[in-house]
């Protein structure tokens, strides 16, 4: 199942994302720690990546979580639903580091390195969104329904033979 790597990658990276917010609540409000000087005003560059990054890293593994199990059965060949898997994942992965570093060693900003993963992870949402454009959905809606209806036509049976007389 390709998807099945977005949702554990993305139950994984969630936590870096709840890491981050916390290191940052050290500094935001009353300082517990000597503020660096790049992150000592709500609106300085680093800070700003910084808590860029923290959303970052909470968001996109939230997104690869939602997007996964969908990812097999949209209607897009093999090739390109493991490419949007990978960008995805590799976008999610990629991103907050990049944001951290550009916040932590200010010249990297003009290196724009946080461009790539954002280009990628936004290339795989594009490569979904044109897989979802060409998947009928109906079927899938349709599919889903005879399932709970099997499900629930097994669990009468079930009612029905614990409730017969000398039942299980
Ligand atoms: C325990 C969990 C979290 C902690 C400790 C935390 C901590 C923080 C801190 C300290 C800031 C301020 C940073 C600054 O002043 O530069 C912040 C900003 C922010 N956090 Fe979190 N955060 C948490 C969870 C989340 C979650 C789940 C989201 C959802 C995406 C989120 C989204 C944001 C946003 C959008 C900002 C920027 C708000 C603004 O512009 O002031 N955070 N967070």
């Amino acid at each position: 199942m390709t998807g099945a790597r977005n949702v554990k990658g993305g139950l994984v990276l969630l936590a870096g994302g709840f890491a981050a917010g916390l290191a940052m609540s050290l500094y935001a409000f009353a300082p517990l720690v000597a503020v660096p000087a790049g992150l000592a005003h709500y609106d300085d560059v680093p800070r700003r990546l910084f808590r860029l990054a923290h959303i970052a890293a909470i968001m996109l593994p939230l997104v690869n979580i939602v997007l996964g199990p969908w990812l097999d059965r949209l209607a897009l060949p093999g090739r390109a639903r493991a490419a949007a898997s990978w960008l995805l994942l590799l976008g999610a992965a990629g991103l907050p580091p990049a944001l951290a570093l550009e916040a932590f060693v200010p010249p990297v900003i003009l290196l724009h390195l946080s461009a790539l993963p954002a280009l990628a992870f936004s290339l795989g949402v594009f490569l979904v969104s044109a897989g979802a454009y060409r998947t009928d959905f109906t079927k899938e809606v349709s599919r889903a329904g005879a399932n709970q209806h099997a499900t629930e036509g097994q669990g009468d049976r079930r009612r029905a033979l614990q409730e017969a007389p000398g039942g299980a």
